[in-house]
């Protein structure tokens, strides 16, 4: 109900801009009081603060599970606790590692002499059927007849994902895959939740002795792994709340959020030091600045590892909260002096109230920004759950991405700032007691046309 009336409003914006007839006047001193708002937020935003925040969290790397990354949650809540926040840790469990059990294959009563190699997140199963060869296991090249029966797969051209679930659809019951083209071993492979089936990987040699045998005789094939499991790690989200005024609690929320955790060869600067700094000073400017929208800061854990800490947080939400939250702003890497411009990226590649401030806000500040298609941070999780997302991100990258020397001296203090102004403008439209009842308000959320932009990363 609350992002109805939201869409509503952006539609009127849309309509001021576009050159529709407004009455007399209005347009000129919206855009004069949208700037002269703005400035409550934008003029206490300060780089340094983001700069020293980076400094201390990329002393280090910060991987999910680890000391490093517990040192950074603890040093995130103390500096929302420094600001007044009421802030809470929440753990959650993660997949650190992938203990493969014993894999093994026979094939007409005989073992098989190669190695075996347990997919990562293979079930332990034993299964015994006929072989059947399904070259790349692409859509077209799957059959009925895969029913009930192992799958032999090459390797390579689509990913480990679609070649299995080409196979399930059709029933399958086991799968061996051979390497790909040019290669020796045999340590590959991965299989996703539901995903049940046992899988293991084998030498390109062998798959294709087994392709030849099968031109010739029919083999049954027992798969079994046994004893494999997930290694289990903890992590944590840091989520720090800021009710709305009491008397002018228009109902919505509005989340900001970035990934604390780094990969554990770089100390992750700009990846996501930079986001935190930004969630983190946008939260200590927002702290004392009146509002009618609830703010929530948040910074997730174990995002390297698969979105875990954002999936974790975002499936905790209630139906009601989700219904509430009318915008998640997601700040990653947003900081490198090597990476391009400022984009908003949203999973499905289409615009949405994220974006649609953003650009605005953007436009205000500095540019305005555009808008491209890409998951793979932690608006993903929001964006699942129906909830407007977007990713705030400077591209192409940087070369340092996901590197040892992702440090601090790569880190641009311009770029901190705008990225800081943009989002800090766009949040504050949302959450300022003037808007978004626009209907009784004196100032309109100026919008503007801004671009799909199918940037390289
Ligand atoms: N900061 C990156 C996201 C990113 C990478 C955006 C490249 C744009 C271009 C993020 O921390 C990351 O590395 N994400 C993982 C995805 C995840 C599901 C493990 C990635 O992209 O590999
Ligand atoms: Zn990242």
């Amino acid at each position: 109900m609350y992002r109805k009336t939201l869409t509503a409003i952006l539609a009127a914006g849309l309509a001021l801009s576009s050159g529709i007839p407004a009455e007399a006047g209005n347009h000129a001193s919206n855009e004069q009081s949208d700037h002269a708002l703005d400035n409550k937020v934008i003029k206490k935003i300060d780089s340094e603060n983001m700069y020293q925040h980076i400094e201390v969290l990329s002393q280090q790397p910060r991987e999910a599970g680890t000391d490093g990354e517990w040192q950074g949650v603890q040093y995130i809540k103390e500096q929302f606790e420094s600001f007044g926040y009421k802030t809470e840790i929440q753990p959650f469990e993660f997949n650190k590692g992938f203990k493969r059990g014993t894999p093994s294959i026979i094939l007409n009563g005989n073992d098989f002499a190669g190695d075996v190699h347990t997919f990562t997140g293979s079930i332990n199963a034993e299964v015994e059927a006929p072989l059947v060869y399904v070259g790349l296991a692409s859509e077209g090249e799957v059959g009925d007849e895969v029913a009930g029966k192992i799958a032999l797969i090459e390797r390579g051209e689509i990913s480990f994902y679609d070649k299995i679930q080409n196979v399930l659809d059709k029933g399958a019951a086991g799968v061996i895959m051979f390497n790909r083209e040019g290669t020796t071993g045999n340590q590959f492979g991965g299989i996703y939740e539901g995903q049940d089936i046992p899988a293991v990987a084998v030498t390109r040699e062998a798959g294709l002795e087994l392709v030849d045998r099968l031109a010739t005789e029919e083999v049954i094939a027992t798969v079994s792994v046994e004893g494999a499991s997930y290694i289990k790690g903890t992590s944590h989200n840091v989520i720090a709340k800021k009710k709305p005024h009491p008397n002018k609690d228009n109902g919505q929320i509005v989340m900001v959020g970035a990934h604390h955790d780094s990969v554990s060869v770089g100390p992750g600067a700009n990846d996501d030091a930079s986001g935190v700094a930004a969630v983190l000073e946008l939260a200590r400017v927002m702290a004392n600045t009146p509002t009618d929208t609830e703010l929530r800061f948040a910074t997730y854990g174990a995002e390297e590892k698969g979105l875990v800490g954002s999936y974790d947080y975002a499936y905790s939400l209630s139906d009601e909260e989700v219904q509430n939250i009318v915008g998640h702003f997601q700040l990653d890497m947003v900081g490198s002096r090597d990476a391009g411009e400022l984009i908003m990226f949203t999973p499905n590649g289409e615009k949405n109230l994220v974006t649609d401030y953003g650009a605005a806000a953007g436009a205000r500040v500095s540019e305005t920004v555009p808008y491209g298609q890409l998951g793979r941070s932690d608006h993903v999780p929001f964006y699942e759950r129906g909830i407007p997302a977007a990713l705030f991100i400077h591209a192409p990258l940087e070369p340092w991405y996901h590197g040892p020397e992702d440090t601090i001296d790569k880190i641009s203090k311009e770029k901190l700032q705008d990225v800081g102004e943009i989002v800090g403008a766009a949040v504050y439209q949302i959450a300022r007691p003037d808007t978004p009842a626009l209907e009784h308000a004196n100032v309109a959320p100026g919008t503007v046309e801004y671009d799909f932009d199918d940037r390289p990363l």
